[in-house]
């Protein structure tokens, strides 16, 4: 009898921490595959570019990934929302960046076929002028954090 009262406290112990959320935390490893570093923009840079892809991100992007692309904490997912400005976004190429704008990965939509490919590009130009210090920063619609 004690030894069933304590394999069933036990199974209990792992059920409770398997809700706690200390291992719903997974290690962010989303990785475009190495031909989309071939990618590169065929669009020119115009300077509408850039306010042009802040519209299309405040509309379709912002809600997740914030007015200075910190990202927010999401409920009901493990998936985080990474900060553009982290070393893990920024060192990846512009074509690994539209590659996963075009695909989406779980509560992350696909582009593929909502927005145009001058669009997608439009915005890979937008994530890398929001992730530059403030005083670098191109778009002339620019936002202080505050
Ligand atoms: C519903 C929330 C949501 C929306 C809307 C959304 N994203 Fe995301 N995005 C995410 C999440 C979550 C991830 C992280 C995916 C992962 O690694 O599991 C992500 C990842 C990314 C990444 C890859 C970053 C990395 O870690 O390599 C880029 C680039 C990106 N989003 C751009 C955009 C753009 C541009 C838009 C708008 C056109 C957009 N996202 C809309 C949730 C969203």
């Amino acid at each position: 009898m004690r030894a069933i009262k304590s394999i069933l406290i036990s199974c209990f112990a792992v059920l409770l921490w398997s809700f706690t959320g200390s291992n719903t935390v997974q290690p962010q490893d989303w990785k475009a595959p190495a031909w989309a570093d071939t990618l590169y923009n065929p669009y020119q840079i115009e300077p509408l570019t850039l306010p042009q892809a802040q519209e299309i991100y405040n509309t379709y992007c912002i809600s997740c990934h914030g007015d200075q692309g910190q990202g927010y904490p999401i409920e009901h997912t493990s998936q985080e929302v990474p900060d553009f400005k982290d070393d893990a976004v920024a060192s990846q190429s512009d074509g690994a960046i539209y590659w996963k704008i075009r695909e989406g990965k779980g509560i992350m939509p696909s582009y593929k076929s909502k927005l145009s490919d001058e669009q997608k590009w439009q915005l890979v130009e937008y994530i890398r002028d929001l992730s530059k210090p403030f005083d670098l920063q191109k778009n002339p619609f620019k936002k202080l954090n505050n």
